[in-house]
């Protein structure tokens, strides 16, 4: 069973990064500043080229350590693999602002659990599409994997959120 949820947590890592290593982002934003036919913005301020960017290397470079320490058959899989969850995890991430805007929540407004779950969910999305032509081996993960994630995701995001507010990093502790 631990040894299950690790492997779930390490197969998903390159999403863990990419997602924070987005927070780094600034500048021009993905919409460019747009408006949705509802008056309100595409996406908002709080996605950016920047941020995208970081994202998907964050997650790249990650693949390419997994392989490094051996997880995984050799680097171009690794990158392809790390690439993938990365850019993933921010199109997820993407995708529920585009949700949140469209329900009329401000940038920044806590929207749980999905706050903690987009980057997941984009990132098996990418996963099972795009991954099963690019990858081989492809392999698919267990239900209860999916499951793990699911549930420890948003643990682990409150986890480290805790961690950063105390060393001063976020003013919320959520
Ligand atoms: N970020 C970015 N570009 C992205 C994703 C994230 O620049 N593509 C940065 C932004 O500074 C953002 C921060 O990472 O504020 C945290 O991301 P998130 O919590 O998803 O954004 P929110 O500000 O809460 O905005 P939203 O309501 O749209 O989720
Ligand atoms: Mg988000």
């Amino acid at each position: 069973m631990l040894e299950e949820i690790l492997g779930a947590i390490w197969f998903i890592f390159p999403s863990y990064v990419g997602n924070a290593a987005a927070t780094l982002g600034g500048g021009r934003p993905l919409d460019f500043g747009r408006y949705f036919p509802d008056g309100r913005r595409i996406l908002g301020d709080g996605k950016t080229f920047r941020g995208f960017g970081l994202g998907v290397l964050g997650g790249t470079f990650t693949g390419a350590l997994q392989h490094y320490l051996g997880s995984y058959p050799n680097y171009p899989y690794a990158l392809k693999l790390g690439l993938l969850l990365g850019f993933g995890a921010l199109f997820g991430d993407a995708l529920e602002s585009f949700l949140k805007r469209r329900l009329g929540k401000e940038r920044g407004t806590p929207f749980p659990p999905f706050d903690q779950l987009d980057l997941v969910v984009g990132a098996l999305l990418l996963y099972y599409t795009l991954g099963r032509k690019i990858l081989s081996p492809f392999t698919k993960l267990e239900i209860s994997s999916v499951l793990i994630l699911v549930v420890l995701t948003p643990l682990i995001h409150l986890g480290t959120n805790f961690v950063s507010y105390k060393l001063g990093g976020k003013d919320v502790w959520w």
